[in-house]
C-alpha cells in the first residue's frame, strides 16, 4: 500500500472478479502491521517490540523495565468494588454506552479535576480501554484520502489504526530539548487533507508534556480546517514537579471539535481490566459509537462500577499515585545516569527516555535493547518502535518504564551501573 492508501490501484481484472483475491495484497490486517512496521517483506506479521522484549524479559530472568504495565496492586476500594459486583450478579451485558453510575462518575471527574462540563447521557461513553476509544474515533472519522496527523514518536496503535483506516499517517516531530514540536512542524503537517489529529499529553514514550502555545496553533489549525482532535490523555494524573494537567478541550475553541480519550488502566494500575472512555460533543460520541457498537459492543460490567468508585476517591488518593511515581521516576533518573546514559527529564506518564553511554559499545536501538535483555538482564524498548524509518526518532535511545517496584528499579540501575559492555 502507498502511505495515502491508495492500495487497490494494483489490482488487477482477475482480482476483481473475486473479493477475497481482489484484497489478498492488501488486507486490512497487513495495513495495519505494516502501518505499525511490523510486516516483513514474505508478507508475515512480527510480534510487536513489547510483546518480543516481554518474551526476552521472561527468558533470561531480566528486569522488565519495557512495557509499561505496573506491578503494584490497585488501590483496595476500586478491587473490592470489582469483587463485591462479581458476586452480586453484575456479570451481564452493561449498556452500549456504559452503565450509568461510571458515566456520571466520568462526567464528575472531568468537572471536579478540569471545570469541564459533560451529559453523562449523551457526551460520555465507556470502551474497551483506551485502545478501543481510540480504534473507534480514528475508524469512525479518517478513511482513504483523509490524513491523520500524530505527534511522532507515537503510541503504536495510532499508527496502525490509521493504516486499517486506510488512510494516510502525517506526523509532527518532537524534538529535544523537551521532546516539544515547532510551530512551522505544526503547520506543515495539519491541512485540507487533515481529518483526525491524535495528541497525547503527557506523552508515550517521551514523557513531555505538549507546551499550551503548541496545543494552541493546533485547535486553530483544527478550526480551519475542521478537523477533530482525538486528544489520548490516559497519563493524565501521572503528572510530576507540581505540574497540572491540563486537557486539551479546555484549550479555546477545543470543546467543539475535541474527543478526550482516557483509562483506568494506568490511573488506578489496572491494566488487564480495559477500561476507557471517550467524552466530547454528542455527535462526534455518536460517531463513535457507530463504530465501537460493532467491536466489542460492551465490556467489563463487573469492573465499570469498580473504576466510579475509582474516579470519586478523594484528591489526595491521586497525588499519593502522582508522589509514588515520581519517587520512582528520580530513582530511575539517578540510576541511569550513575550508569552514565544521558536522560531527558521527564513531565509525566512512566517513561523515561535514555541513551546508552559509547562506551557500552551498543549498536542501533533494537539491538542494544536486546542485548542488555540478555546481559545485564535489564529490559527496554528501542525508541525507534514508536517512530517510522527515517524519521525523527532517535536510532539508538531506549525507553525505560519507571511504574515497577522501587526493588526492580534499584536493580535494574545497579546492573546497568556494573555493565561495561
Ligand atoms: C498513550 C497510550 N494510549 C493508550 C494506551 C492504552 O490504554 P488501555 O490499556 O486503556 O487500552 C496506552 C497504554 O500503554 C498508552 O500508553
Amino acid at each position: 500500500m502507498t502511505a495515502d492508501g491508495a492500495a487497490a490501484d494494483g489490482a488487477s481484472a482477475d482480482d476483481a472478479a473475486d473479493p477475497v483475491a481482489a484484497s489478498a495484497a492488501d488486507r486490512p490486517w497487513m495495513r495495519a502491521a505494516r502501518a505499525a512496521g511490523l510486516l516483513d517483506d514474505d508478507g508475515t506479521a512480527r510480534p510487536t517490540i513489547f510483546a518480543e522484549m516481554s518474551a526476552l524479559a521472561a527468558e533470561h530472568g531480566a528486569i522488565n523495565l519495557g512495557q509499561g504495565f505496573p506491578d503494584d496492586g490497585a488501590p483496595a476500594a476500586v478491587l473490592e468494588a470489582a469483587v463485591a459486583a462479581i458476586e452480586a450478579g453484575v456479570n451481564q451485558y452493561p449498556p452500549g454506552r456504559g452503565i450509568a453510575d461510571l458515566r456520571h462518575a466520568i462526567a464528575e471527574h472531568q468537572q471536579r479535576f478540569y471545570g469541564l462540563h459533560l451529559d453523562p447521557e449523551r457526551e460520555v461513553l465507556v470502551t474497551a480501554g483506551a485502545t478501543e476509544a481510540l480504534a473507534a474515533s480514528i475508524l469512525a472519522l479518517a478513511g482513504p484520502g483523509d490524513d491523520v496527523v500524530t505527534l511522532e514518536p507515537f503510541y503504536d496503535a495510532y499508527a496502525a489504526v490509521t493504516g486499517l483506516a486506510g488512510a494516510r499517517h502525517v506526523t509532527i516531530p518532537l524534538s529535544e530539548p523537551g521532546f516539544q514540536p515547532t510551530a512551522a512542524a505544526i503547520d506543515a503537517a495539519i491541512t485540507a487533507r487533515t481529518r483526525v489529529i491524535v495528541l497525547n499529553s503527557p506523552h508515550n514514550p517521551t514523557g513531555s508534556m505538549l507546551a499550551p502555545e503548541h496545543v494552541d496553533r493546533i485547535v486553530a489549525l483544527a478550526a480551519r480546517h475542521d478537523a477533530v482532535i482525538v486528544s489520548d490523555e490516559v497519563y493524565e494524573h501521572l503528572v510530576y514537579d507540581g505540574r497540572r494537567h491540563v486537557p486539551v478541550a479546555i484549550h479555546p475553541g477545543a470543546a467543539e471539535r475535541t474527543l478526550t480519550i482516557s483509562s483506568a488502566a494506568k490511573t488506578f494500575a489496572v491494566t488487564g481490566w480495559k477500561i476507557g472512555w471517550v467524552t466530547g460533543p454528542a455527535a462526534l460520541i455518536d460517531a463513535v459509537i457507530g463504530v465501537k457498537q460493532w467491536l466489542t459492543y460492551v465490556n467489563g460490567a463487573p469492573f465499570q462500577g469498580a473504576v466510579a468508585t475509582g474516579l470519586r476517591m478523594p484528591d489526595d488518593t491521586f497525588a499519593a499515585v502522582r508522589a509514588t511515581l515520581q519517587h520512582r521516576r528520580d530513582l530511575l533518573a539517578a540510576g541511569l545516569v550513575e550508569a552514565g546514559f544521558s536522560i531527558s527529564p521527564t513531565a509525566g506518564s512512566y517513561f523515561i527516555v535514555a541513551e546508552p553511554p559509547a562506551a557500552f559499545g551498543l549498536g542501533d536501538a533494537a539491538s542494544s535493547a536486546r542485548a542488555l535483555a540478555a546481559d545485564p538482564g535489564v529490559v527496554s524498548i528501542p525508541l525507534s518502535a514508536f517512530g517510522r524509518p527515517g524519521g525523527p526518532v532517535s536510532p539508538t535511545a531506549l525507553r525505560f518504564a519507571f511504574c515497577k517496584p522501587e526493588a526492580s528499579i534499584a536493580e535494574a540501575a545497579r546492573r546497568l551501573q556494573q555493565y561495561r559492555g
